[in-house]
């Protein structure tokens, strides 16, 4: 099954959302199969947000993501790269949808309390990046067979 790097950026964090964040993605039907929380370096941070470097916003960027406590996750599920970018909504929470992360939960592109992987091969790099392969629990979960069905 396909995988996504969801990371819980300090505001996020620091507003008390963890458990909120992480409920919107446990009752989808998705499965936990990492997580860490994790405080950045500045040099980590910019190699999470390489393909921004050129952007004016890079640097208070990466300044605020490694203010903080993170918490890292990795998610699994059928189509969780995109769906999970469809429960955190667009980029501009003041463009975000009501019922999606941002939409709910923030006000400002700068401070949009969730980072999702934006396709599969960059979720592949972003997981290699913030975890070590052991750190992936492969089980097989209860719920399972009721999200996906049996034949
Ligand atoms: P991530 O899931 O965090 O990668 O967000 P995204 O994929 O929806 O957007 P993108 O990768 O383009 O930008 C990464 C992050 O940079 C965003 O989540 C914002 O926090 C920040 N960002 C993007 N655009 C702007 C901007 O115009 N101004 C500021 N201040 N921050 C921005
Ligand atoms: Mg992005």
């Amino acid at each position: 099954l396909e995988r996504t790097f969801i990371a819980i950026k300090p505001d996020g964090v620091q507003r008390g959302l963890i458990s909120e964040i992480i409920s919107r993605f446990e009752r989808k039907g998705f499965k936990l199969v990492a997580i860490k929380i994790v405080k950045p370096s500045k040099e980590f941070a910019q190699k999470h947000y390489h393909d921004l470097k050129d952007r004016p916003f890079f640097n208070g960027l990466c300044d605020f993501l490694s203010s903080g406590p993170v918490i890292a996750m990795v998610w699994e599920g059928e189509g969780v790269v995109k769906y999970g970018r469809k429960l955190i909504g667009a980029t501009d929470p003041q463009k975000s949808e009501p019922g999606t992360i941002r939409g709910d939960l923030a006000v400002v592109v700068g401070r949009n309390i969730i980072h999702g992987s934006d396709a599969p091969d960059t979720a592949k790099d972003e997981i290699n990046l913030w975890f070590k392969p052991e750190d992936l629990v492969n089980y097989t979960s209860n719920a399972e067979k009721w999200v996906y069905g049996v034949n």
